[in-house]
């Protein structure tokens, strides 16, 4: 898709701005993603000055997200490349941050009104997401609901705004978007928390099964930890580095159970959702995203 080139080139615009070497440079370490936020709102909204604009904002904000995400979570690679406070320090990764998610607010002020509101207002879901998920590592999470909750807010909120901000620019139904955005936002957060269990590390980027060792029960542990007779054992594996041993049981204990196959059925039923959310609305492309997503090998 060529114009996520012009996303890329309208960030680096934005950063040009701001006047500052260093910031620049810092640009170049980011590793770039699969943009599906900007290919949502393109989709949506078609290619302009403004939906271009509107997708650097978005990307913006995602990186410092992930910028500042980093450093929570002590992580030293993003997207298979050293992080920005392994390759710098936490100071510079979190002031870099401050500066795209600063400079993406001022040119949102620019933007449409209720699409300002909607975007900002998903960075504080974001930031509210961010801070559940810390609070949730501190301890065995059994809570469905809570898990459902933090992943709407860390995830969910701002593909759901990407969606529905691109409905408002091209004037098209944005509850139907809005709802298509939230459940693929959904979906998307599940079938990353499955993959990190069923697959290897060379694919993933990172070490596999590391979420339950930094302390996040997701979707599969908790359908595990339902299903299972022995949840003393499962408990006492939370937190803990894990041998080869101890993965393979955790693993063969999903299969049994059937808490692997659940968790893959309830991300696909999400993404079924996301598209009936579309069924009147013409959006083939936008029903692709979401089928690649959920038909893919787990
Ligand atoms: C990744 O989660 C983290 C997020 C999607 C959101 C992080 C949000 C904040 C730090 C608050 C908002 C801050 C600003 C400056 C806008 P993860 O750790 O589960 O995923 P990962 O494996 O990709 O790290
Ligand atoms: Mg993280």
């Amino acid at each position: 898709m060529e114009a996520l080139e012009d996303v890329k080139q309208q960030i680096r615009l934005f950063v040009q701005e701001c006047n500052d070497k260093k910031s620049l440079e810092l640009l170049d370490l980011l590793a770039t993603g699969k943009m599906l936020r900007s290919k949502l709102v393109l989709k949506i909204a078609g290619v302009n000055v403004e939906t271009i604009k509107l997708c650097a904002i978005i990307e913006m904000i995602h990186a410092a997200s992930l910028l500042h995400d980093d450093v929570i979570d002590e992580a030293d690679t993003r997207r298979g490349a050293p992080s920005v406070n392994a390759l710098h320090d936490n100071k510079t990764a979190i002031m870099f941050g401050d500066i795209l998610y600063s400079k993406a607010f001022t040119e949102l002020s620019q933007m449409d009104k209720r699409v300002a509101y909607t975007v900002s207002n998903a960075v504080t879901l974001l930031s509210i997401g961010e801070m559940l998920d810390v609070d949730l590592t501190q301890s065995f999470n059994s809570d469905y609901d809570k898990y459902i909750d933090m992943i709407y807010k860390k995830t969910g909120s701002l593909i759901e705004a990407a969606a529905k901000a691109a409905a408002i620019m091209a004037q098209k139904d944005e509850e139907k978007f809005a709802l298509y955005g939230k459940n693929l936002g959904l979906a998307f957060q599940m079938i990353d928390d499955i993959l990190d269990i069923t697959q290897d590390s060379e694919t993933l980027g990172k070490p596999a099964m590391l979420d339950f060792v930094e302390g996040k029960v997701t979707i599969p542990y908790l359908l595990l930890h339902e299903r299972i007779e022995d949840k003393q054992t499962l408990e006492d594996l939370y937190k803990v580095p894990l041998n080869q041993e101890q993965q393979t049981w955790i693993k063969d204990q999903m299969i049994q159970t059937g808490a692997l196959a659940e968790a893959i059925k309830q991300a696909k039923v999400l993404g079924q959702e996301a598209i009936d959310a579309l069924q009147d609305e013409n959006s083939e492309d936008l029903i692709m995203i979401m089928k690649a997503m959920i038909e893919r090998e787990f």
